[in-house]
């Protein structure tokens, strides 16, 4: 009782202080706002790009003379203590109200130490890491100027076609609810105006993962209830977790561009979600919304103005047109003090009007960015993110002894490790893949490589522009003499390493594919070493799930490594040679081929579903020439040991209102490793009024078992957990049969039924 009173008056105090806190910002912004011109206002609404990773063909111009005029809210793609503080003190001294700006960059998986991709991220289904990962990457770029991060990107993708699947936690909306929060929870801490936090920006609302055919920007079409059983979540939760801003996307959805969705940006948003930070667009997108074909630059950013966008990235429409729109009565002065509003409320939390310079901090910038602590965390992340694929007659780990031929294109390139969206990595400092192997391995393994098979990059993808110019360089040699030469040298080892896949640039934004395979040339290289007899681990690098099917059948182990980070050359050693077991898990489906596509777990049952015989069933819906079965379901990875499960017990087979159900289950690690494991619980709604997916994660716990031991893992069931939103958006569940599903993937599961009274 003492602990529930005590309890209580803290959060009381809580409260009231946050009332305290937020009624003196009202105040300092209502005298602010007093002061200002509107020309003034409509200056904070203006974002531009301070250049340094540039994604779209407009950069900002006159940048210094505008900060004068206090025409610009905030800047992006700027670092450095210095050149931050030099810019700042132009903002804080030179304009008539002095209002600080506020430096954004995309710190989206570390920055100048990087971690793993997004999609490697989240396959280690490891919360605490992921929020470390954020945790130092905002140490680091707070230390360097920088307060404002344009992540987490929480767009549920089920297509590997879309290149940007690679900076997402993947195709499941519990998953990627729970990696939302906890990035969110590492950029802001609990004090977004600490010298070391910075305001997460969650993106891109709505459903740019859902993008017509895969192909970036394209359009969404979808019904509101799968939009908000499916897709809307992550962005709540990572706007319930705190995130202090969010981007609109680039698409349109139902008819509607997001930038000018007043359904999306107010009704959703502010009105049903309650979100009071702050809305900015994605780059140029009010200016794309001519294009959309909803008008000239004046009505096109009046439009976003009033669907309730308050900042504007690079475009200046608003810049450039909201006083003409005002003063010809096509906005409202409230629009623009509502979004002037919500820029100044960015700045006042982030305690810029307090101390300006608070985030420009040199000597601590120097002491801690890229430090070996932190590339430690990186090494540890990478090694929990990779996936391994298969492992046939436990062709690994391998042992330390003998010659070891590393051969491909990802064998000798260290610009491509750190992968997309790393736009602040120290590319000149890190490591290759053969560099970091060597210095984990010294003199205990012989490391042969062969430079000339890195020329077999991207051959089909090479000639197209990338945005952060990492290819890896051609010769104009002929591919056979290539790989001769490359063969010759694997016949000098006991075991071949392929080091293949995607170039980090082929996945990213602007990079969607048609074809998931690996690139040809690389094919041939990796059938040519299967054929020197030597055995064969593919070391597989990719930004998205890849179409695997020929690989599967004919080389022994396929560890996938995404692109690890700063530190990958280092934990691909630690893995492949036994000192890490891998667990990571992937989070969205491998398909078989391409046509498979859109293929998740959660998908529904139809009325003809297919059986489990894997061949052609007529009158089913399938395909004549493939199974509906996934390469690798989502959830699956191997590892070193064995896991086996016991049957599923209840404490009870019925639930309601009042009470939850206990699911237990026995692992046992029946292997010879000591490991982690990711066990999956997921539930399936057998009767509703609306159809429901086969399968729904939700829950998952990571346990550690060393060789020969058993744990009992425990899943507490509510009736939140069975909720949904029906076809007349109400928030429910409804009583009926339900299955329970515990497994160390979404396929490989034991069950149990219960009823919900
Ligand atoms: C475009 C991307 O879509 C977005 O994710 C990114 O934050 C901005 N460019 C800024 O670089």
């Amino acid at each position: 009782m003492k602990k529930v009173v005590g309890t209580c008056l803290i959060a009381l105090a809580f409260w009231q202080s946050s009332l305290a806190q937020s009624s003196k910002m009202d105040k300092f912004i209502d005298q602010l706002m007093a002061k200002m011109t509107v020309e003034e206002k409509i200056g904070q609404l203006n974002l531009v790009t301070g250049g340094e990773a540039t994604t779209g063909t407009t950069v900002s111009t006159d940048v210094e003379s505008k900060i004068q005029r206090g025409q610009i809210g905030g800047i992006f793609s700027m670092s450095t203590p210095s050149k931050i503080r030099q810019t700042q003190e132009i903002a804080v001294k030179q304009s008539r109200l002095k209002i600080p700006i506020i430096f954004g960059m995309d710190v989206i998986h570390g920055y100048r130490t990087v971690f793993p991709i997004p999609l490697g991220l989240a396959a280690t289904w490891d919360m605490d890491l992921i929020q470390q990962s954020a945790r130092i990457a905002a140490e680091e770029a707070t230390a360097d100027g920088i307060n404002w991060a344009f992540s987490p990107m929480v767009d549920i993708s089920r297509d590997p076609r879309w290149g940007r699947i690679s900076e997402g936690a993947g195709e499941d909306t519990y998953l990627s609810s729970k990696v939302a929060e906890a990035i969110v929870h590492g950029f802001q801490g609990n004090n977004l105006a600490a010298y070391n936090t910075m305001m997460a920006c969650v993106k891109h609302f709505a459903l740019y993962g859902a993008a017509e055919g895969g192909r970036d920007y394209n359009s969404t079409d979808m019904s509101l209830h799968r939009m908000y059983n499916e897709y809307l979540p992550p962005y709540k939760a990572a706007l319930d977790a705190g995130a202090g801003s969010i981007m609109t996307s680039f698409n349109d959805i139902n008819g509607v561009p997001a930038s000018a969705n007043k359904w999306l940006m107010t009704d959703v948003l502010r009105k049903q979600w309650g979100f009071k930070g702050l809305v900015v667009t994605d780059y140029t997108a009010v200016n794309e919304l001519m294009a959309h074909g909803l008008g000239d630059l004046q009505q096109v950013s009046a439009l976003s103005l009033q669907a309730g966008v308050d900042m504007d990235m690079v475009g200046e429409g608003f810049l450039t047109t909201l006083k003409k729109s005002l003063d010809e009565g096509k906005v409202k002065l409230d629009d623009i003090n509502r979004a002037c509003r919500f820029v100044l409320e960015a700045k006042y939390k982030l305690g810029l009007f307090e101390d300006p310079y608070r985030y420009c901090n040199e000597q601590r910038a120097q002491s801690i960015i890229g430090s070996p602590a932190h590339h430690e965390k990186a090494r540890e992340i990478a090694a929990k993110s990779f996936v391994l694929l298969k492992n046939e007659n436990q062709a690994l780990p391998l042992k330390k002894s003998g010659t070891v031929a590393v051969i491909g294109p990802l064998a000798n390139s260290g610009p491509n490790m750190p992968g997309t969206w790393s736009v602040s990595a120290e590319l000149d400092k890190t490591a290759s893949l053969v560099e970091g192997m060597k210095s984990v391995l010294g003199n205990k393994v012989n490391i042969l490589t062969h430079l000339g098979s890195n020329l077999l990059a991207d051959s089909t993808y090479q000639k197209h522009a990338t945005m952060f110019g990492r290819t890896i360089a051609r010769d104009p040699r002929k591919e056979e003499d290539i790989i001769a030469e490359a063969v010759k040298t694997a016949q000098q080892a006991d075991i071949v390493i392929a080091a293949l896949g995607e170039s980090s640039e082929m996945s990213g934004e602007s990079s969607s594919r048609s074809e998931l395979d690996i690139p040809k040339n690389q094919q041939d290289l990796l059938k040519a070493l299967l054929a020197t007899g030597k055995p064969v681990v593919l070391v597989l690098f990719t930004g998205r799930p890849l179409t695997l099917t020929w690989e599967d059948a004919h080389v022994p182990a396929i560890l996938n490594v995404w692109f690890g980070g700063s530190e990958t050359g280092k934990a691909v050693a630690d893995v492949l040679f036994g000192d890490i077991v891998p667990s990571g898990k992937i989070t969205a489906t491998f398909p078989r081929n391409v046509g498979q596509i859109p293929i998740y777990y959660a998908h529904k049952n139809t009325g003809r579903p297919y059986g489990n015989s894997g061949d052609f069933e007529k009158f089913k819906s399938n395909y004549l020439d493939v199974s509906n079965t996934p390469l690798y379901p989502f959830g699956y990875g191997l590892s070193y040991t064995t896991f086996t499960y016991s049957d599923i017990r209840l404490d009870r087979n019925t639930l309601d209102s009042n009470s939850s159900i206990q699911a237990s289950i026995d692992i046992s690690n029946t292997g010879d490793y000591d490991a982690e494991e990711t066990v999956q619980l997921y539930i399936q709604d057998l009767v509703g009024s609306v159809t429901r997916p086969v399968k729904e994660l939700k829950g998952f716990q990571k346990i550690f078992l060393k060789k020969g031991e058993q744990k009992t893992v425990k899943f507490e069931i509510q009736i939140k957990d069975l909720k949904f939103y029906d076809n007349n958006l109400n928030y429910l569940a409804e009583p009926g049969d339900f299955k329970i599903y515990i497994g160390t993937n979404s396929r490989d599961v034991k069950e149990k039924e219960f009823k919900l009274l």
